[in-house]
């Protein structure tokens, strides 16, 4: 496994690779790598001939009062784990190499970054967008690899990758949970030990909705209203948003349908957590 930093390297390394025949499988990171992020390269490995792997703890997805700095980097385990599921390169590039001083190119997924997540983190998902495309022009993958979990950042990423007309093949892998249900995340570091039981709430806030809809409730706005009294429950839990939304557009369904995204976020504490479920989930 080669450990890169330079752009250059691994574009000349690549190349070599590219002309021989050779397909890339790319896995986005921004490190604290846990099973979720194991996943995809596992994917990755399965689907391609070489894995690539980036961690890049990327400031412009962070807004001026974000956890940018207390982000975990734990770079060392990391690199262990990367080679112990056998990734080809780990590009782990300084942020002053991907963003000169007056870096002024930025790409915006209209109508999807505001919704969701994208209201309480304005700037966010552009900052996502650009580290991507920016990433996908280093590399040059043939797949990449996106998990469900974060399934905004899922959405943004295929619209642009057709929009664009970026020629790579999106994966967006199932959301890898604890036995209890809670969705592996690097920031789950963050909760304290109650904490950490309260966060099951989102799980199983999640199940309730699937229990309801596999019992024939149809109406979204009870489904959150039912999810939502679950959650009050829970003193330490304040719930940013609950949604059901259309799984390609992200616009509010008002009935439950094959397509549907049940997407909720809520506080713990000083910790945000996301989770959800789809259409094929239910
Ligand atoms: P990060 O949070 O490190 O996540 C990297 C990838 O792992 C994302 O595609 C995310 O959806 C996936 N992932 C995280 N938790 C998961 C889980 N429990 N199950 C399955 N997949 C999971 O997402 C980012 O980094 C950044 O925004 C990035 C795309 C790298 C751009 O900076």
């Amino acid at each position: 496994m080669k450990i890169i930093k330079s752009l250059d390297k691994l574009f000349h390394y690549l190349k070599k690779f590219k002309l021989k025949g050779k397909s890339i499988g790319f896995v986005p990171t921004m490190g604290a790598l846990h099973e979720g992020h194991l996943s995809l390269i596992r994917q990755a490995r399965k689907d391609t001939d070489l894995v690539v792997v980036s961690i890049f703890v990327n400031p412009t997805q962070f807004g001026p009062k974000e956890d940018l700095n207390k982000y975990p980097r734990p770079l060392s385990k990391d690199l262990a784990l990367c080679r112990k599921e056998k990734a080809n390169f780990v590009f782990c590039p300084k942020p002053q190499d991907m963003y000169s001083r007056d870096f002024s190119t930025f790409v915006n997924v209209g109508g999807l970054s505001e919704v969701l997540c994208g209201k309480s983190r304005p700037g966010h998902f552009r900052g996502v967008a650009t580290v991507v495309t920016k990433l996908f022009n280093i590399v040059q993958p043939d797949i990449v690899y996106f998990g469900q979990k974060d399934a905004q950042q899922a959405i943004i990423i295929q619209r642009m990758v057709r929009d664009l007309n970026i020629p790579v093949k999106v994966r967006v892998m199932p959301t890898i949970r604890e036995k209890g249900g809670l969705a592996l995340s690097s920031r789950n570091a963050y909760l304290g030990k109650d904490e950490r039981k309260d966060a099951l709430v989102l799980s199983q806030a999640l199940n309730l909705a699937k229990l309801l809809i596999k019992n024939g409730s149809r109406d979204s706005g009870r489904i959150i209203s039912r999810m939502r009294h679950l959650i009050k429950k829970k003193k330490s839990v304040k719930i940013d948003y609950i949604e059901v939304v259309d799984s390609e557009n992200l616009k509010p369904l008002k009935k439950i349908s094959g397509n549907c995204l049940i997407a909720l976020a809520v506080w713990i504490g000083k910790t945000k957590l996301i989770d959800n479920v789809v259409g094929d989930d239910l």
